[in-house]
């Protein structure tokens, strides 16, 4: 099955990567989050880009969006396939913004599918992935293929300023564990040296976004106890058109 058949098998209320199970888990987990969601802070905060036009892609409700970072923008563009994601975005951060006066808009697409035409209808935002490439496996048959898509997406974003935070290995990671400190490298760094720098060893899943990033481009490392047994890596980084 396709890409773009399994789309269409699942609609985005039941998607694996978002929608009802999505808003319930973090509903139920939204406590545990918060020391992740305080580093995601700190490290969003270091992002100064020269627009305050955002394209918010795979927003989902803003589980873990600060509401201080998306106060940073006068408009947000916002693109998600889950229909249930504005409502509850809404709920979670449309006081402060209506009160901030941002302008937030929303649009259901796919954006491996229509990433072109939603960078040339928003030519002046910048551009933020909040946590979606990491799942793109969920959504492909083919390993390689969903790889490639995103191998290639710096290539198609070239001349913008985008930044992403994402999965890039998960494991079974017992409730009583200790969570380690995020990390800062000032460019790539494998999978492997990280989880060594970390001490941590088990068997990891590979979410395929080791070449999201440009290689030279600097990144964070922090640990998300996604519930009570499992923890995902996530790694984060901004681009500037002159890093690619
Ligand atoms: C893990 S959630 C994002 C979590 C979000 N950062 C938060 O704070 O709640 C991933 C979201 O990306 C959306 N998504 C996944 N693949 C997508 C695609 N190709 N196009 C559009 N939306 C996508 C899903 O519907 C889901 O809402």
């Amino acid at each position: 099955m396709s890409y773009d058949a399994f789309h269409q098998t699942y609609p985005g209320w039941l998607s694996p990567g978002g929608g009802l199970v999505w808003h319930a888990r973090a509903f139920r987990w939204r406590n545990r989050w918060k020391p992740f969601i305080g580093q995601l802070e700190q490290w969003l905060s270091g992002w100064q880009p020269p627009s305050t036009n955002l394209l918010l892609l795979g927003p989902s409700a803003g589980w873990c969006l600060p509401t201080s970072f998306l106060l940073g923008f006068k408009n947000i563009h916002a693109v998600d396939f889950d229909p249930l994601a504005p409502l509850i975005f809404q709920a979670l951060h449309g006081r402060a913004l209506r009160q901030a006066k941002v302008r937030l808009t929303w649009q259901s697409a796919n954006i491996f599918v229509d990433l072109e035409k939603l960078l040339q209808a928003h030519p002046t935002h910048v551009v933020l992935f909040a946590n979606l490439l990491g799942q793109h496996r969920l959504y492909c048959t083919d390993l390689y293929q969903a790889e490639a898509q995103l191998v290639q997406l710096s290539a198609r974003l070239k001349g913008r300023h985008w930044a992403s935070f994402h999965d890039l290995v998960s494991r079974q990671w017992p409730h009583a564990w200790h969570l380690p400190q995020p990390l800062r490298a000032g460019q790539m760094c494998q999978a492997q040296q990280l989880l060594k720098k970390w001490q941590l060893g088990g068997v990891w899943l590979d979410h395929l976004t080791s070449a999201v990033l440009p290689n030279k481009v600097a990144r964070q490392y922090l640990v998300w106890p996604i519930n009570a047994g499992r923890a995902h890596v996530i790694e984060a980084g901004w681009v500037s058109p002159e890093d690619i």
